[in-house]
């Protein structure tokens, strides 16, 4: 056994094997008192971390930056927002990570910078600047109007105009982030030296922002309206047209390729890539011959409706076209979607959870949802986020997935002294880690004993995967490793219902579910569930 366990640590790396949390860092943990989370407070919060068995930390932008979309406009790529810390507690961080055996990763913004970075400030002072070609710049057409048709992700043209040099410049987010042009060989050396920057600080990898948007066709064709919607020149919601020559050029994967390529100059390092895009056209991000990106974030129980067979199907494409390197992933929530527990319920928020940690692939948690943090509701007059801001009649604000993590009972949940930038919710002083720790049938607890048998045992993180069955009410599958298997049978349906294999009889014992009390109890043929119930039985 000893020696399949060697085996297995060096066939597969700490990436596929552990669990990645992501830490919005405004909303962690403050720690000098300005209401705002900061790299201090985050150094207070790792042995937490540790205890609930977390493998590596995502970090969301820290840099230098006006803040127009909260740290995504970067006006300085080596350095740190003095919000956050300085680079000594960035040091002392990524130190104290490693210390605990724990991995630390950042998040590279290459397609935009902010509208102040030096660099852009050079390329908009003069048509003939050195960094003109650093960003999209494009005449009016001869009739006057817009360059093409493309619009901001955050709704309105993505074009903007700029008087001093009479040229548009091309933002796919907020006209405070201007795209890089990178076609410019010059850009892909200076966005690289930034990547090198912290890989040799020692960084164990990067989130890459928007990877799909980062190359524009080099025609600048317009996009097509989504066949069907009736073609209005007003109309300039983002979601309207196809993003085809915008969006997943061609030529994006040779830049992909370059950043690999630095990656693997240092050991272990990985680089996963943020892409909102179909499975067939995701996986792609991998690389022909797996030299791209690591993990193509993989959002599917993210956009899905929360059904059992179309979620059992879309496993079952995924692992199909996942390239032979290609290792998946999975991932609930993040800072720019609602919060698993508001979008399903906080009892099916469990089964979620379930999902994402007995999957085959790397899972990626949200901070916050392992306490079934919802989305908190904030009044119209707090809202800060720019695409709430932008489009006040959709209520898309991201706020509500982003406010302050809740630690304890006291002022402000534990997490700052002063009025927090975001409020907390009423129940703040219930729902939080302190409680939770100490009530094992709390959300907390459930996720900590998942992560530790999931850790526990090699079927349950590098085993194969095979579905069982689903229906309109579960989905059932078997991860296997050796002569180790585990059935996994989830109800996401708040009904009672069967688990009724065609032709096999599944026997062995629950280790763990979402009712505490189930756990050892022996399970053969027919299985009941009860409504929003999980089970993991080791098979016999
Ligand atoms: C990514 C980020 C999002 C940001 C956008 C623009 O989608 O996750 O928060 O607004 O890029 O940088
Ligand atoms: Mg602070």
């Amino acid at each position: 056994m000893g020696q399949i366990r060697t085996q297995l640590q060096t066939e597969h790396l700490w990436w596929q094997q552990g669990v990645i949390y992501q830490i919005y860092p405004r909303s962690f943990q403050d720690s000098d008192g300005d209401g705002i989370g900061d790299l201090t407070g985050i150094i207070s919060r790792l042995d937490y971390l540790h205890w609930l068995g977390i493998d590596c930390i995502w970090l969301s932008p820290i840099f230098p930056s006006p803040m127009a979309d909260f740290g995504y406009d970067i006006s300085d790529y080596e350095g740190i927002h003095p919000l956050f810390g300085k680079m000594e507690d960035f040091d002392e961080l990524l130190r104290e990570v490693h210390s605990r055996g724990m991995k630390l990763l950042l998040d590279l913004v290459p397609n935009h910078t902010s509208d102040q970075h030096p660099w852009f400030l050079e390329s908009r002072s003069s048509r003939d600047n050195a960094k003109r070609d650093w960003y999209i710049w494009h005449n009016r057409r001869p009739d006057g109007s817009l360059p093409n048709n493309w619009l901001s992700v955050f709704g309105g043209h993505a074009w903007e105009w700029d008087e001093t040099t009479q040229q548009y410049y091309y933002h796919a987010f907020l006209k405070e982030q201007p795209d890089l042009n990178w076609r410019n060989p010059e850009v892909q050396q200076a966005m690289l030296d930034a990547m090198r920057f912290w890989l040799e600080k020692g960084i164990d990898g990067f989130r890459v922002d928007v990877m799909w948007h980062m190359i524009k066709d080099g025609q600048f064709r317009d996009n097509p309206p989504f066949p069907g919607s009736t073609f209005d020149a007003d109309d300039l919601i983002y979601d309207h047209y196809i993003p085809v020559y915008s969006t997943d050029q061609p030529e994006v994967h040779d830049i992909v390729r370059m950043m690999r390529k630095l990656t693997d100059e240092y050991d272990e390092r990985v680089l996963i890539g943020e892409i909102y895009l179909p499975v067939d056209k995701l996986v792609t991000y991998y690389g022909l011959d797996g030299k791209e990106a690591h993990l193509p974030f993989n959002f599917q129980l993210l956009m899905l409706p929360w059904d059992p067979t179309q979620i059992a199907m879309a496993i079952d494409e995924y692992e199909g076209a996942l390239p032979d390197q290609g290792w998946p992933n999975w991932v609930l929530s993040n800072h720019d979607r609602p919060r698993i527990s508001s979008r399903i319920g906080s009892s099916q928020a469990k089964i979620a959870a379930m999902l994402l940690l007995t999957l085959r692939g790397t899972p990626t948690i949200y901070y916050g949802d392992e306490i079934g943090m919802c989305d908190v509701p904030i009044p119209m007059d707090e809202i800060v986020d720019p695409q709430g801001l932008h489009a006040p009649d959709l209520n898309v604000s991201r706020d509500p997935a982003r406010t302050p993590m809740q630690w304890d009972e006291k002022f402000n949940a534990g997490f700052s002294t002063h009025k927090p930038w975001l409020r907390l919710p009423y129940n703040s002083g219930r729902v939080n880690v302190k409680m939770q720790k100490k009530d094992p049938y709390s959300a907390l607890s459930f996720y900590r004993t998942l992560i530790a048998l999931r850790k526990e045992h090699p079927a349950l993180h590098v085993g194969s995967y095979s579905l069982v069955y689903s229906d309109s009410q579960l989905i059932s599958y078997i991860r296997k490793h050796e002569d180790m298997r585990f059935l996994v049978i989830l109800n996401l349906s708040h009904r009672p219902g069967y688990f009724k294999p065609k032709t096999e009889v599944y026997k062995g014992v629950v280790i763990f579910g979402t009712e505490n009390e189930r756990a050892g109890m022996q399970v053969e043929g027919i299985i009941t569930l009860g409504g929003d119930e999980g089970l993991l039985i080791r098979l016999e």
